[in-house]
């Protein structure tokens, strides 16, 4: 897989690690979006480095963001056009809060945080 370094460019605001591992970056398996396009896209707006598998396939195509505030959020199914245009927007506009509810939507909590909910 091909690794992109982080935008030094940007000094502040989000940053995104964009999964372009063996789900997410399978044409097979998210055929709706250019996967090129999508990179550039992502990282025109927001210090972005594509990274392999991130263990969340089910999820795919996964991004995390790190809006700057020591947390990270954790999007799957961005693996259309209109999605990654709604995430280009945000952000571009840095990651404010609340976020657009379609990206709301598209959160979800890792595999390793679900484990030991309700013990
Ligand atoms: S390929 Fe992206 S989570 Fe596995």
């Amino acid at each position: 897989m091909n690794r992109l370094p982080c935008n030094g460019a940007r000094r502040s605001g989000p940053r995104v690690l964009l999964c372009h591992g063996c789900c997410c970056g399978s044409p097979r398996k998210n055929p709706e979006i250019n996967h090129a396009e999508q990179i550039v896209e992502i990282s025109s707006v927001a210090r972005t480095r594509v990274v392999d598998c991130v263990g969340e396939c089910s999820q795919s195509i996964v991004v995390i963001v790190r809006p700057g505030d020591g947390s990270s959020i954790w999007f799957g199914g961005i693996d259309t056009p209109a999605i990654t245009s709604v995430l280009r927007e945000w952000l571009g506009a840095g990651a404010p809060q609340p976020m657009p509810p379609v990206l709301q939507s598209k959160v979800f909590v890792r595999e390793s945080e679900r484990v030991g909910v309700g013990t």
